[in-house]
């Protein structure tokens, strides 16, 4: 199915919306049920098109979830092998697949994964994922359609360390050391919030890991693990969307359920632009006070630096900041694809090869554009825009919302990866929109 929207844009959002739990921690404390003997139970689930990929990929696995409004419950008392054709269905969906393979080689000595999905903003490889689980004894074997995994004398704690602090392959060192034999280290591990809360998640069911400075983690392999009760944290990437999206279109947007903790970083960011801030424990509220915005210089980062998913939405609203904006990405090397399509719309970005920052990032030798230079204020018009990726996407949503004239938007279905209900939302705001289901 595929969906467009007719947005008229030009209308201040306003008003309050409700972020639950976070899509890039929810899949994988779905994934840690797996590890679990008894069942577990999950709070602060949202209705996003990456759980119910989850939730598919379980079940084939023999695992029963159920859902009730936000909690679900994961029984893995059956978990048995897929047949590769089912899984290869899901192909192309999601990144998630990845984090299965330890779990399932703990329960069954062998896993199978599709070829990868995910949002297509660079290369997206899984060397650092195979090369961990190898560490742990792990044979992987590339095959037809996907990579076949066995672990036939089970899994041993390991000494890894990281060539660069990948959240994904962190999520792997714990999901497959928690129950290896014996000790592991793992060095230059990524230490993000969503990483923090599976690693409580993790100590809930028995595991024991200890989070050291300098980014070391120290996991003790325990034989059996049981199942957890918790409460997803918040979607800090979604509160900041809409935080840029109050920015970008003179509005005024409460949060609630965004945590002040977790987004230290982007708040700092907004106030520096010279958007409002209210600071509440059940939510925070972000407005634009009227006035010029601030131009800025931000570089994105692994925790605690500047997330690269706060950075789309917030390239908006620096297209309404008088005066030279400067982003260097140094996550992925290829984030500012959706940069044409707000330059369609009057937004003067131009993208550089160069590190444009204060610290030469990996990208800078390898030909990557990674630097865009911003210059605003520019009054932003309607456009045709397909969306290219989740948060590039999202991006060309609030652009619409602020540009004069009626945009058609289509590929809207990449959104509901990660932002829940996010048209009733923009409903609730005083968007104006319309939505073609075809
Ligand atoms: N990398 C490798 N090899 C690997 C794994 C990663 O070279 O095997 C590189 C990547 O290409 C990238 C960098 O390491 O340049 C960081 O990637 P990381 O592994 O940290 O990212 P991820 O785990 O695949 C998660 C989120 C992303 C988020 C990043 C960074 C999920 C499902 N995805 O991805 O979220 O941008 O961490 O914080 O948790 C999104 O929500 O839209 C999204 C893309």
């Amino acid at each position: 199915m595929s969906s467009a929207l007719h947005i008229t844009g030009g209308v201040p959002l306003s008003g309050q919306v409700t972020v639950r739990g976070a899509k890039n921690l929810v899949p994988k404390a779905m994934v840690a049920a797996l590890l679990g003997s008894t069942p577990s139970t999950l709070a602060n689930v949202p209705e996003i098109k990456d759980v119910e990929v989850v939730t598919n990929l379980l079940s084939l696995h023999g695992v029963q979830v159920s859902r009730t409004d936000g909690v679900l419950e994961l029984d893995p008392s059956a978990v048995t092998t897929a047949h590769h054709a089912d899984i290869d269905a899901h192909a192309g969906d999601s990144r998630i697949p990845i984090l299965l393979c330890g779990p399932l080689l703990h329960a069954l000595g062998e896993a199978f994964i599709p070829d990868l999905g995910g949002c297509r903003i660079g290369d997206r490889p899984i060397n650092y994922h195979l090369d961990v689980l190898r560490h742990f004894g792990a044979r992987v074997e590339k095959v037809e359609s996907g990579i076949r995994m066995s672990a036939p004398h089970g899994l041993t704690g390991a000494k890894v360390e990281l060539p660069y602090p990948s959240v994904g392959a962190t999520e792997q060192v714990l999901l497959t050391a928690t129950r290896a034999e014996g000790h592991t280290e793992l060095r230059g591990a990524a230490t993000e919030p969503e990483i923090m809360d599976l690693i409580a998640i993790l100590q809930k069911m028995g595991a024991i890991i200890t989070v050291q400075t300098d980014r070391v983690i120290r996991i003790e392999g325990v034989p059996e693990l049981t199942g957890y009760r918790h409460r997803a944290m918040p979607d800090r990437i979604e509160a900041a969307s809409w935080g840029s999206a109050a920015l970008a279109t003179g509005g005024d947007i409460f949060v609630a359920g965004a945590r002040q903790s977790d987004m230290m970083t982007y708040l700092n960011t907004f106030r520096k632009v010279g958007g409002g801030l209210d600071i509440g424990e059940d939510g925070i509220r972000f407005h634009h006070p009227g006035g010029d915005l601030n131009p800025l210089i931000v570089e994105t980062d692994v925790h605690p630096g500047f997330m690269t998913d706060w950075q789309q939405p917030l390239v908006v609203a620096l297209t309404q900041a008088s005066g030279v904006s400067i982003v260097h990405e140094t996550v992925y090397e290829n984030r500012f694809g959706f940069t044409g399509a707000l330059n369609r719309m009057g937004a003067t970005i131009q993208l550089h090869r160069e590190c444009l920052g204060s610290v030469p990032c990996r990208f800078g030798q390898r030909n990557f554009v990674h630097s865009a230079v911003i210059s605003g204020a520019t009054p932003l018009r309607a456009a045709e825009i397909n969306i290219p990726d989740l948060r590039g996407g999202f991006s060309h949503l609030i652009a619409a919302m602020a540009a004069e004239g009626t945009s058609h938007v289509t590929g809207v279905e990449l959104i509901k990866r990660g932002y829940e209900h996010f048209t009733d939302k923009l409903s609730g705001l005083g968007a104006s929109f319309d939505l073609d289901d075809e």
